[in-house]
């Protein structure tokens, strides 16, 4: 098929490699021409493992090419939207760049389409630009069909997530689009049918429940972290013994310093922001979002608790910056975060992460962060190590160098390390739940 592609960034660069990989001829537009220079010449913006080899394959092979330009967006048999709804005023996502990009088709669409919104919208707007697109296009004579079909893609496994969905959403009771858009996911839909069939709302609020059900069992794990601090008992048996219940599940039960990133912020603030609009109470979401935050107090008051008055004098080396591993996003990452309140107590603090290596912008302010080149410079001037990102490079570190740490102190914000073992290596180790 032919494919035009709107919006170059996470999502829209991974579905339109991906679909191109699977034989599809794809056309990818965005407004930055910078950024589409760069893609062009293999510098892909951001990290995802497997991407660039991808576009790389496809671009040698002309099934992608990239552009600003929307003038052959007629020659498509589907236009996928994958515009950024970043948050915006009270909560809400803001959709500049969505109607921006709806003005550009209005202008140059000419023949009857099929638009699949892939960008996470509030509920209801699907059919808002549905109304919209088919009134200023009448006197064209193009109608426009339109499909939710919600992403979900984690970040540092977007090609696999893609190539191997659990689920593919398809919004929408028109049969015409729902053939178009089963003969084109059929390759990722042969072992079992993963296809499920709903209204454009469901799906619109499909991919916001998941979100926000999913942040609120991490959010749910570290209330219970609080209390197994208390009562003695340690998180991971009790993540162990709970995910073994189905009905529970073994996944994102992870206690640490909460969870960030560019959709579970945001998201749960869209649905609490949705749900008031309706009249429905938001306590549980803004009980997950609470959580979420005081995390981060919470984990910073077990290093303040333990060097006191001294915490002035302390030098910490720090693990991990971006806001999970395999990826360089930064987009509220809690790391940042923990860092911005220890900078403020502490003498100096080095960071090293895999990918990161220059100072986030919302760090470069203080003067007394430093960016290692590797894991365990400068480790002899530090007293301490703070893991914020459970990088697969930190879960074994090398015993022997960590002993260069002053005072012995680890303190683990994702609970990667056995805590048995630094113990009888003569660590003082403090994890999130674990005594
Ligand atoms: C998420 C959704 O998982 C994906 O389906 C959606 O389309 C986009 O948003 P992503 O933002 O890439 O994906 O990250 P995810 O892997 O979900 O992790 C989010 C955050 O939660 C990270 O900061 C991670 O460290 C944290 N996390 C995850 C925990 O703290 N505990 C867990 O058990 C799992």
């Amino acid at each position: 098929m032919n494919i035009t592609i709107i919006g170059t960034g996470y999502v829209g660069l991974v579905t339109g490699a991906c679909f191109a990989d699977l034989g599809n001829h794809v056309s990818c537009i965005d407004v930055d021409r910078q950024k589409l220079r760069n893609i062009k010449n293999l510098s892909i913006p951001f990290y995802e493992p497997g991407l660039k080899e991808i576009i790389s394959r496809n671009i040698k092979e002309s099934r992608i090419q990239f552009t600003h330009s929307y003038s052959d967006i007629s020659e498509s048999d589907l236009i996928f939207l994958c515009i950024d709804t970043p948050q915006g005023k009270n909560g809400r996502p803001d959709l500049t760049n969505l109607n921006s990009c709806i003005d550009l088709i209005v202008k140059n669409l000419n023949q009857s389409m099929v638009i699949v919104i892939k960008s996470t919208v509030p509920i209801g707007t699907n059919a808002k630009l549905l109304n919209r697109l088919n009134r200023d296009l009448k006197k064209k004579n193009v109608k426009v069909s339109m499909c939710a079909n919600p992403e979900f893609l984690k970040e540092g496994s977007a090609v696999n997530d893609f190539l191997r969905p659990d689920r593919i959403i398809l919004g929408s009771k028109d049969q015409k689009v729902l053939n178009l858009l089963k003969a084109l996911y059929k390759p990722l839909n042969r072992k079992s049918n993963k296809i499920i069939e709903m209204t454009i709302e469901s799906a619109e609020l499909t991919k916001y429940a998941s979100n926000a059900f999913l942040a609120s069992k991490i959010s749910f794990m570290n209330n219970m972290a609080h209390l197994a601090e208390e009562v003695g008992a340690n998180i991971h048996e009790i993540r162990h013994g709970m995910g073994a219940d189905p009905r529970i599940g073994k996944d994102f039960l992870y206690a640490g310093i909460g969870y960030g990133g560019s959709c579970f912020p945001k998201d749960i603030k869209a649905l609490i922001e949705v749900e008031k609009s309706f009249g429905i109470d938001p306590s549980l979401l803004l009980a997950v979002e609470k959580i979420n935050k005081d995390q981060v107090r919470f984990f910073v008051k077990k290093l303040l608790k333990v060097y006191k008055k001294n915490i002035s004098k302390k030098n910490l080396l720090i693990w991990g910056l971006s806001f999970k591993p395999n990826t360089d996003d930064i987009r509220d990452s809690v790391a940042i975060e923990v860092i911005s309140q220890l900078a403020i107590k502490v003498d100096k603090i080095y960071i090293y992460d895999p990918l990161i290596k220059t100072l986030p912008k919302k760090l470069q302010f203080f003067k007394n962060i430093f960016v290692n080149r590797t894991q365990y410079s400068n480790i002899n001037s530090t007293h301490a190590l703070v893991i914020l990102t459970e990088w697969k490079q930190f879960w074994d570190p090398d015993l022997k160098k960590l002993t260069g740490l002053q005072d012995m102190q680890i303190f683990d914000g994702r609970n990667i390390l056995d805590s048995k073992t630094l113990h009888d290596h003569g660590f003082k180790y403090h994890g999130v739940g674990i005594l």
